[in-house]
């Protein structure tokens, strides 16, 4: 009777191990806090079930979705940090030096090509750079306090990951062929950083609803344009 389940399909794996992921979501309201659970709430579960032995255990042995917020938010941008540092740098590279500023520093130079004549930045290269500064500017949230963050990084993220929108060259590994070594590890890069995000936005919708349940003011979350004219009064 049992002859049939060898050829289980993986989309039949997949389903059981979705409840076991919801069950330990729930599980969690009443003690032991599982992050790894919201996995099944991101857009890519393969994707998230990969990284999450990556997480610090900071992140990954966080004991509430507040703390689990907080630490992710952390990392996050630490890698971001990490992926626009390479992409500068990256740049810096493939841009063709000023002929003036190079022969200040080799003054024993005397215009050759070898030095001037570098590869500009190819496209791969600049999606990536443009992308990661995105998500840069979606976490520092032009510079608003931490605690009015949350909020507006759900909605920014909301668009970015359920918007309809197609992802940014650089998610796909920027994979047609004619990106250099460099350009793939940093579309590598990139790809645990959408991960990462993605799992951060599966967490902000219940850590919002809690932050604003137990707020001292009872108020609601602030809609995006309050809190938008908020954070650019003086
Ligand atoms: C790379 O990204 C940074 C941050 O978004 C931006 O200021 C810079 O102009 C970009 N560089 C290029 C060559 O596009
Ligand atoms: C994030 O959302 C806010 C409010 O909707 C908006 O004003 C802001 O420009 C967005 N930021 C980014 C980086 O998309």
């Amino acid at each position: 009777m049992a002859g049939s389940s060898s050829l289980a399909s993986p989309r039949s794996l997949q389903l059981p191990l979705l409840f076991l992921l919801v069950a330990a979501a729930i599980g969690g309201a009443t003690g032991s806090y599982d992050p790894k659970a919201l996995c099944s709430k991101t857009t890519d579960m393969a994707s998230c079930l990969k990284v999450f032995p990556t997480l610090p255990d900071k992140v990954a042995k966080a004991q509430d979705n507040q703390e689990f917020y907080t630490q992710m938010e952390l990392y996050c941008g630490f890698k971001i940090y990490e992926a626009s540092s390479l992409a500068e740098s990256m740049i810096a590279t493939t841009t063709a030096a000023d002929p003036v500023i190079i022969a200040t520093f080799f003054p024993q130079w005397k215009g050759d090509e070898a030095i001037t004549t570098k590869t500009p930045p190819g496209k791969c290269l600049l999606s990536c750079n443009k992308t990661i500064g995105e998500v840069d500017d979606i976490l520092t949230c032009g510079n608003t306090y931490m605690e009015d963050r949350p909020p507006i990084i759900h909605q920014n993220l909301t668009i970015l990951f359920h918007g309809g929108h197609p992802p940014p060259l650089c998610k796909s590994g920027c994979s047609d062929g004619s990106s250099s070594e460099g350009e793939a590890l940093l579309a590598t890069k990139f790809k645990y950083i959408w991960s990462l995000l993605d799992l951060m936005e599966a967490v902000l919708p219940e850590y919002l609803s809690k932050t604003a349940s137990s707020a001292k003011h009872k108020t609601t979350i602030p809609s995006p344009d309050i809190t938008a004219a908020a954070s650019t009064a003086p």
